[in-house]
């Protein structure tokens, strides 16, 4: 396994991703250990695109707990009744905020984070265990490549 990411940063956004599924495939292949998965999922999405912040929530009882994760420190606890991880746990889909404030029951763990993209990590039995969240410090800064390949790179994980 290799433990260094290929990425061309002068690549399109979607090319970049084609880049990037095979090699976060070959990362987690074969470790069954959740907490090293999900930290090298968060850094190599962090290292490809730089975003503000990436990392990973875990269902605990009514609320999100905070997982691995790249960037600045964040909030620690989420309820399930706000916020766009919240919204993403209870519907069982990706949520794509163009612009956080404009979001309804947004929660600001960074005021730098203008855009932001969570996805739902859901297990075999139908129900959500977990959210990818992506944050940006750019306005409108995800599109349906990010949607794609986000959903795609959450079904690589599996929990043990
Ligand atoms: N903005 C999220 C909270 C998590 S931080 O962005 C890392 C929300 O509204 O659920």
């Amino acid at each position: 396994m290799s433990t260094s990411l290929h990425i061309d940063n002068t690549l399109t956004k979607a090319e970049r991703y084609k880049a990037l599924v095979p090699q976060i495939q070959s990362l987690v292949a074969g470790e069954t250990n959740l907490i090293a998965n999900l930290a090298n999922v968060s850094a190599a999405l962090k290292e490809a695109f730089d975003f503000w912040w990436v990392g990973f929530y875990l269902v605990d009882g009514d609320q999100l707990v905070l997982g691995p994760f790249q960037g600045p420190v964040a909030c620690t606890r989420l309820s399930r009744q706000r916020g766009v991880c919240a919204h993403a746990w209870v519907n069982k889909t990706t949520v794509n905020v163009p612009d956080v404030d404009a979001f309804p029951g947004h929660i600001a763990c960074s005021s730098a984070s203008k855009s932001e993209i969570v996805v739902p990590l859901i297990g075999m039995d139908g129900e959500v265990w977990g959210v990818l969240d992506v944050d940006s410090d750019k306005l409108n800064d995800f599109d349906n490549h990010d949607v794609a390949a986000l959903e795609e790179i959450v079904n690589l994980i599996s929990r043990p």
